[in-house]
Parts: structure tokens; sequence; C-alpha cells
């Protein structure tokens, strides 16, 4: 039965650090607040001049190299951003060239804010699984601190940048079942009439701005730990896995307490959760491929090892992926 394989993940961040510490200096915010409240103590900003498709390029290069694959081996991307490095064309057809696909296949961006990640994979899945594409890259990338408001203490020192890809490729070995390796399944949700809980107040054809980020915090907390454990448990339903056998929740990294929450609520030890918000922040798309290529390269996460993935986001967008790695 075909079905996509993750063959490699890669990760970039950007060498400039942010602490809490160096925020505390530009809005009314203290370190011990912004660590209790959100479990983050640094992000990572982008060099001045270093654009979304500079990032993306490093992280697909990085998965790339793990899947043993050359750019041209690819005949798909779905880049996942916010941020993208024009209105139009698509970032992902920068990455395309960076990456040496020449006027192979196709790339495509995808906007889901932070489930963008999800919604990528989703779809690269579903192309791999429809036969139309053997080889994807799936990415995430943001420019976050480009949409930053820098006198808005209750956003500002949430968001970083960064970036993060995965090689997905069709393999039909298996049986189609829970025990074989690659994705078991998508679950993606929307509800736009949320979508003024967390927007960014500009866009060509409303402002002619870019905008800055708006939330409400509290609300989207709110929604985030029920949302999230809703499509945790829809994806756990529809392949009959408990939580005894996920090894890994590998979670949007947006808040410590929401992630906390979430694997609460899902009976999931703390040591099966991937945690890497304290070192980069909320990097929107870029989030959950970052975890994963912490934990894989550190080797917490090995081959075989059956990962949850979530993530919830402006739209409100939402969703969960499980796979086996
Ligand atoms: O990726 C998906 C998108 N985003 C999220 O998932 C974020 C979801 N929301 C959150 O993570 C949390 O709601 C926040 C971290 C944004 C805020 O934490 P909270 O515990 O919900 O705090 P709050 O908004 O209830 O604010 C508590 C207090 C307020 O002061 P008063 O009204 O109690 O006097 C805020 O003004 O903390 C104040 N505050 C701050 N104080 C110091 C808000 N931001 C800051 C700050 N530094 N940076």
């Amino acid at each position: 039965m075909r079905r996509s394989l993750m063959l490699g993940c890669g990760s970039y961040l950007p060498e400039k650090i942010l602490t809490n510490d160096d925020l505390a200096k530009i809005v009314d915010t203290t370190g011990e607040w912004i660590e209790q409240r959100t479990g983050i103590k640094k992000r990572h900003m982008a060099a001045a001049g270093e654009k979304t498709s500079d990032m993306a390029t490093a992280a697909a290069n990085k998965a790339l190299a793990m899947a043993g694959l050359k750019g041209s081996d690819i005949d798909a991307i779905f880049l996942a951003t916010t941020t993208p490095d024009n209105t139009f064309p698509a970032t992902a057809v920068t990455v395309q060239d960076n990456i040496g696909m020449g006027g192979k296949g196709f790339a495509m961006d995808l906007q889901a804010v932070c489930s963008g990640f999800i919604y990528a994979l989703a779809t690269a899945d579903n192309f791999i699984k429809a036969g139309q594409v053997n080889r994807a890259l799936v990415i995430g990338a943001e420019h976050f601190t480009n949409l930053l408001d820098w006198t808005d203490r209750t956003t500002c020192v949430l968001f970083g940048d960064g970036a993060g890809a995965v090689v997905l490729e069709a393999g039909n070995d298996g049986k189609g079942t829970k025990a074989d390796r690659g994705i078991l399944s998508t679950h993606l949700h929307s509800e736009g009439a949320y979508r003024n809980l967390l927007y960014v107040d500009g866009g060509p054809s409303s402002t002619k701005t870019t905008g800055v980020v708006k939330m409400n915090g509290k609300e989207v907390f709110r929604h985030a730990v029920t949302r999230m454990s809703e499509a945790i448990l829809e994806a756990m339903h529809e392949n009959d896995v408990d939580a005894s056998e996920v090894k890994w929740l590998v979670p949007h990294q947006a808040n410590k307490r929401i992630i906390d929450a979430t694997a609460e609520k899902l009976n999931l030890s703390p040591d099966q959760v991937v945690v890497t918000v304290a070192e980069h922040g909320n990097t929107s798309a870029a989030s959950i491929p970052l975890a994963l290529s912490v934990a894989v390269n550190d080797g917490r996460i090995q081959r075989g090892d059956l990962i949850l993935m979530e993530a919830m986001g402006g739209g409100l967008t939402w969703g969960a992926a499980l796979a086996r790695w």
C-alpha cells in the first residue's frame, strides 16, 4: 500500500539571538514573566537581508543530506509560511531554484500560520498517496520577527525566526497498517469565525501594508488546548492507537504551558514530549520540523517510533498527523 515515508529532516536557526533580558530592555516585561508564562528563554532573529527562502533552503539542504538525496531528486515542494519573501511569487519557487530542482516538478506555498507545517504535510502526503508525486520536500519557514509590533509586550516576546524541513518518499512495502513506517493519517481543521483572535492587521487587498500581529492570548490559549487535544484523539482513534503506543508527541512550540496541558489531557508523560520552545520561541510553521530535527539528531526519535504531531494557529486552523518515523 502506497504511503509517505519520512526519509530525513533538517532545521535552521539564524545566528542572532534575542534573550528575554534583551527584550526587557525594549518593552515593559521581565525575563521571569516570559519564562514562567511561556517557557521561552530566547528566540533567533534573521540577519539583515536574510529571507524566509534562505532559511527554508538551509533547512531543506540538511533534510536532503539526511535522506541521502539531491534537490534534483525531488518532485514537489510544499512550503508553509506566513512570511513570504514577496507577496508573489511563492517563496517555494525560490527554494526550488536554490536546491537545484531546475524546472522539474512544482513548488507551492501554503498559508495556515502556526498550523502550516501540518497543512503542508497533509497536502504532500495526499499528493504522494494519489500517485502524483514520488518525493516531496515539506518545509515550514518563517521570518516572523518582521511581523511583530516591538511596542506590544503581549506579542513581541513570543515569536522568533527559523525553518525546518522533512523529505517524504512514496513507499509501497507495507500493508497499510499502523505497524508500517510512514504517515498513517493527517487531520486538518479550521473555523474562520475565530479569525479575529489572532491575525495580522495588514495585507495587499486591505491596507496594502504588511501589518503586525494582533492576538487575544487568553482565548487563543483556551482554544489551543481543546482543539489540539481533539485533533490528537481523532488521529489516535482513526489508527486504533492508544497513548502507550505513542512514542513521542512533537507539538507546535508556542507555549510550554499549552504543551504541558495538552499532554496531561491525553495522559502522555512529560518524557514522551519533545519541547524546544525555550530555545527558539514560537517559530510558527517552522516549529514542528525544528523540534522533530532536534529529537531525531539527539537520538531520542529512532526509526520505527510512532510520533504524533499537532498544531493550532491563526484562522483558527488546527490539525494533527500520526507517523511512524
Ligand atoms: O501558535 C499559536 C499562537 N499563539 C499562542 O498559542 C499563544 C497563546 N497564548 C499564550 O501563550 C498566553 O495567553 C500568553 C503567553 C500570550 C499570555 O499569558 P497569560 O497567562 O494568558 O497572561 P495574560 O494575557 O492573562 O496576562 C496576565 C498579565 C496581564 O496584566 P494584568 O492585566 O493582569 O495586570 C498582562 O498585561 O500579564 C501582563 N502581560 C505581561 N507582563 C509582562 C502580558 N504580557 C506581558 C509581558 N510581560 N510580556
